[in-house]
C-alpha cells in the first residue's frame, strides 16, 4: 500500500514537472518592457539602425556578429556563438562571462523570468524588424 503511495505521489511530480516549462515560458508584453533597458544601445523594427549596439532583428537563431556594417569587438566574431535561447540567457545573464572582451557594457539581468520575458518578446522579431 505504501508503495502504491509512493508510485502515485512520484508520477504526480513527474506531470507537476511535464506542466512546468510550459509555465515557465516568457511573456513577450513584458519583455517589451524589459527591453527598454537595451534601447540606449540596440535598435529594433523595421526602421532600426546600428547604434552604440548592432541591431537586433532576427537576433533568436542569428550568428553572432552578423548585423550588417557594425564594427563588432573580435571578441564576439570570434565567439562562434549562435544567438538561441541558452546562449542569449547566459549572455544577458553576464556578458562578459559568456564572451570575455565583448564591448557590451551591460550588468546582466539576474531575474530568470525577465530574461525568459526578453527572450520571449526577441523571438517574436523578424529578420525584418516587423513583430516589434
Ligand atoms: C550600453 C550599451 C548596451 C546595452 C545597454 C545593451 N547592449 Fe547589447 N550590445 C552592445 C554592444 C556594444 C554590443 C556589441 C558587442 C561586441 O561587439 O562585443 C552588443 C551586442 C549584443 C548582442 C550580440 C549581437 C550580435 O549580433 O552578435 C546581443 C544579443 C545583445 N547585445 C543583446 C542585448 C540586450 C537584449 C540588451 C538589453 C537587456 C542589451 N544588449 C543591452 C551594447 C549594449
Amino acid at each position: 500500500m505504501t508503495n502504491i503511495l509512493k508510485i502515485a505521489a512520484v508520477a504526480a511530480s513527474l506531470a507537476f514537472l511535464g506542466v512546468a516549462p510550459a509555465l515557465a515560458d516568457g511573456d513577450a508584453a513584458a519583455g517589451k518592457a524589459a527591453f527598454n533597458q537595451c534601447k540606449a544601445c540596440h535598435q529594433v523594427g523595421p526602421e532600426a539602425k546600428n547604434g552604440v549596439g548592432p541591431t537586433l532583428n532576427g537576433i533568436v537563431g542569428r550568428k553572432a556578429g552578423e548585423a550588417a556594417g557594425y564594427n563588432y569587438s573580435d571578441a564576439n566574431k570570434a565567439s562562434g556563438i549562435t544567438w538561441d535561447e541558452a546562449n542569449l540567457k547566459e549572455y544577458l545573464t553576464d556578458p562578459k562571462a559568456k564572451v570575455p572582451g565583448t564591448k557590451m557594457i551591460f550588468p546582466g539581468i539576474k531575474r530568470e523570468k525577465q530574461l525568459e520575458d526578453l527572450i520571449a518578446y526577441l523571438k517574436e522579431i523578424k529578420a525584418d524588424g516587423s513583430g516589434v
